[in-house]
Parts: C-alpha cells; sequence; structure tokens
C-alpha cells in the first residue's frame, strides 16, 4: 500500500511515522507537513533513513500542490494529522484554524476523489463533543452523542467530521473517523499540560494550573493511539466513526502533582491562574465500540505511561532546546535551499 500521512512532522503523526514504516517495510509512506511551528523534522530524524518513507514539504490548503501530489504517487490510503491542535491558539486567532482543520480536509477529500484513494481517515478528537458535568461520573461519549464543540479549535475538528460524513454519504468517498481523547507521550509539543508542566517543574517555574485545576481529562498514549488509528485503517468499516480511550480519568491537578512528585519538587510551584475562556470542565470517552468490533485494546497504563514519558523530557533535552531555541526550524532552510539547487 502507498499511504499518505499528513502532519507527520508533528506529535501523534511523527510517533505514528515512527512506529509504521518499521512494522510494515512492504508498505510505501509520503509525509506531507507545512511544517507550522508544530512541525519538528528532528522527530522524523530516523524515519528519513529508511526506504519505505519520503518528506514532501507543502501545505494541505494548497490545492494545486496536493494535485499534483496524488497524481504523481497514486496513494490507496490517505491519514490526515494535519490540523492546528492547540486550544489557546484558536483562542488567540481562529482564522487559521478554520482553514487548515476544515478547508484543508476538503482539499484532501476532493484529491482523493479525483485519483480514486480507497480510505481517507481523518483523525479527529473527542473535544467535538464538547464537555460532561464533572459530579455525573457515569456520563461518558459515545460515537452517537451530538457534538456540542466549545472552542474554535474543536469546532473546527466538527465541521470537518461533518464534511467528512457528507463525503461519505454524497459521493461514496471511503471514509472513517477516529475520536480520540487527549494523548501525551513523546516528541510532545512544549505548550501542551504534561511537557509544558516537567519542563516548567525541572527548571523550578511555576506551574500555571487553569482555573480550579479540576478540570478532567481522559488520558492515552500516543503509541496506543497509533496503533488504534492503524487498526481501524486496515480493519475498520467505511462511514464508521470510532471513540478511541482508555478509561484514564484525571482532574489537571493530579497530573500537575504527579509530575511534581516524580521529579521530587513541591507542591508550592502550582500557581493557580486566570481560567480559560469557555475551558471544558470534562472529557469521558466509551471506546466500546472500537474494542468489541476491531479488538483493539490500550496497552499503557497511565501511571507507568506518564513516568515513562517524564523520563523522555528529561533524556531528551536536545530535541526540547531545539524547541526552545528555535534551532529546529532550521532544518526548513536546509530543505529549501537543496529543492532550489536540485
Ligand atoms: P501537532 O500540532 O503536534 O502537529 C500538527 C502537524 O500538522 C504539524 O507537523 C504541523 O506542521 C502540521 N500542519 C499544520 N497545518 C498544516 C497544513 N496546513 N498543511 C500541512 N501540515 C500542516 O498536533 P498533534 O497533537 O500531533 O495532533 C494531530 C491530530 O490529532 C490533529 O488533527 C488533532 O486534532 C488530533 N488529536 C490530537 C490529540 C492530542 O492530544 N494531541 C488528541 C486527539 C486528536
Ligand atoms: P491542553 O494540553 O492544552 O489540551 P486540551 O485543552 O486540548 O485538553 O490542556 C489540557 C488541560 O490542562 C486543559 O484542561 C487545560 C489545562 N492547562 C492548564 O491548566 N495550564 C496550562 O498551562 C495548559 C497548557 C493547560
Amino acid at each position: 500500500m502507498k499511504i499518505l500521512v499528513t502532519g507527520g512532522a508533528g506529535f501523534i503523526g511523527g510517533n505514528f511515522l515512527q512506529i509504521m514504516t518499521e512494522k510494515y517495510p512492504e508498505d510505501f509512506y509520503v509525509c506531507l507537513d507545512k511544517l507550522t511551528y508544530a512541525g519538528n523534522m528532528e522527530t522524523l530524524e530516523e524515519v528519513l533513513k529508511r526506504k519505505n518513507f519520503r518528506f514532501a514539504k507543502g501545505d494541505i490548503c494548497d490545492r494545486s500542490l496536493v494535485d499534483d501530489l496524488f497524481r504523481k504517487e497514486k496513494f490507496d490510503v490517505v491519514i490526515n494529522f494535519a490540523a492546528e491542535s492547540h486550544v489557546d491558539r484558536s483562542i488567540e486567532n481562529p482564522s487559521i484554524f478554520l482553514e487548515t482543520n476544515v478547508l484543508g480536509v476538503q482539499v484532501l477529500m476532493d484529491a482523493c476523489r479525483k485519483y480514486g484513494v480507497r480510505r481517507f481517515h481523518q483523525v479527529s478528537t473527542d473535544e467535538v463533543y464538547g464537555d460532561l458535568p464533572l459530579e455525573r461520573k457515569d456520563l461518558l461519549f459515545h460515537e452517537d452523542t451530538p457534538l456540542k464543540a466549545s472552542s474554535p479549535y474543536s469546532a473546527s475538528k466538527a465541521a470537518a467530521d461533518l464534511l467528512v460524513m457528507a463525503y461519505h454519504r454524497t459521493f461514496h468517498l471511503g471514509v472513517t473517523i477516529s475520536r480520540c481523547s487527549n494523548n501525551y507521550g513523546p516528541y510532545q509539543f512544549p505548550e501542551k499540560l504534561i511537557p509544558l508542566m516537567i519542563e516548567k517543574a525541572r527548571k523550578g517555574e511555576k506551574l500555571p494550573v487553569y482555573g480550579d485545576g479540576r478540570n478532567v481529562r481522559d488520558w492515552l498514549h500516543v503509541y496506543d493511539h497509533c496503533e488504534a488509528i492503524d487498526e481501524i485503517v486496515r480493519r475498520g468499516k467505511e462511514g464508521e466513526i470510532y471513540n478511541v480511550g482508555g478509561h484514564n480519568e484525571r482532574s489537571n491537578l493530579e497530573v500537575v502533582k504527579t509530575i511534581l512528585k516524580a521529579l521530587g519538587k513541591e507542591e508550592n510551584q502550582i500557581e493557580f491562574v486566570k481560567d480559560r475562556p469557555g475551558h471544558d470542565r470534562r472529557y469521558a470517552i466509551c471506546p466500546d465500540k472500537i474494542e468489541s468490533e476491531i479488538g483493539w485494546k490500550p496497552k499503557h497504563s497511565f501511571e507507568t505511561g506518564i513516568q515513562e514519558t517524564i523520563r523522555w523530557n528529561l533524556e531528551n533535552q536536545q530535541w526540547l532546546r531545539h524547541v526552545e531555541s528555535g534551532e529546529y526550524r532550521q532544518w526548513i532552510q536546509r530543505y529549501e535551499t537543496l529543492e532550489k539547487n536540485s
């Protein structure tokens, strides 16, 4: 199979490519990535050495570039990880979220139709369901829970999900959607809760917890999410939506305290700050459908996964330093010089 992975220089797409290019040497993977601030070629260092992989720099919204790529490569499968993914940035500037997360998806699906791609998989999020009350532990998100997004980010992802299902119904495009809970693991950009707090705790800085810190997220290790996507693409039914999660609900305060404890730091580093506008209270996924229909189950518990992630962040200071200093962006200049001279 020839598989296009968009957004593969980001956190989840990067982990996906690391795992799958090794697991399936008979398949060929192409990564299309715009290399926004969140795209990091240092994440793909090992993948770039593999014979079954090629990188292409480009924007999923660029219709002629996408058309050219699809015509040349004749993909069997497209997996769309490309997105603007940070809620706080979507509150600052929603426009780019609508462009990439909605219009970009349309461009990709138009190319899938034109060039006969068998499967378009949209990597979505549980945030499309909005939030659940803290005091109703019995309530979970199911695939048919109504969409009720709270932030410009989640609204853009919900809009894309609707468009994906519309392309299936109207044009019979072979689509699947996965809606996963919050991910953690190696190579996550340090603007997101877990890597941000590890870095701040390590440096002895204050840890900014929004509001009262009681907001709950349902955490899943990125390796489990990658396996779920791969299983859905290979075994999932066309036109279906699959929730992905592992019943790992934790309050933000619990997560932050776990990080401080693992690093031998004091809880007085915690600082409660002004709440995020529209802050979702609780996310909780029911993963029964993917477990019973596909046989996927998470392999990583939060207890061990978070400790491994803390260790990864401590042991991979070069990756983090390059993100902080902006050195990871130098790859783009080298790539553009190479392209010009070729
Ligand atoms: P990320 O921000 O780390 O990476 C996004 C990648 O997409 C980057 O490499 C970036 O350069 C690329 N990109 C952005 N705009 C692009 C464009 N216009 N054209 C081409 N490439 C572009 O995001 P992530 O955390 O890896 O998330 C990947 C996907 O998974 C997203 O669709 C997100 O909505 C979804 N998701 C994330 C989580 C999570 O906890 N991180 C949970 C559930 C679902
Ligand atoms: P985040 O990693 O941004 O993911 P999402 O908003 O998509 O769930 O945030 C996870 C939770 O942590 C969310 O409830 C907001 C909270 N948070 C803080 O309290 N402080 C921070 O500095 C950040 C980045 C997040």
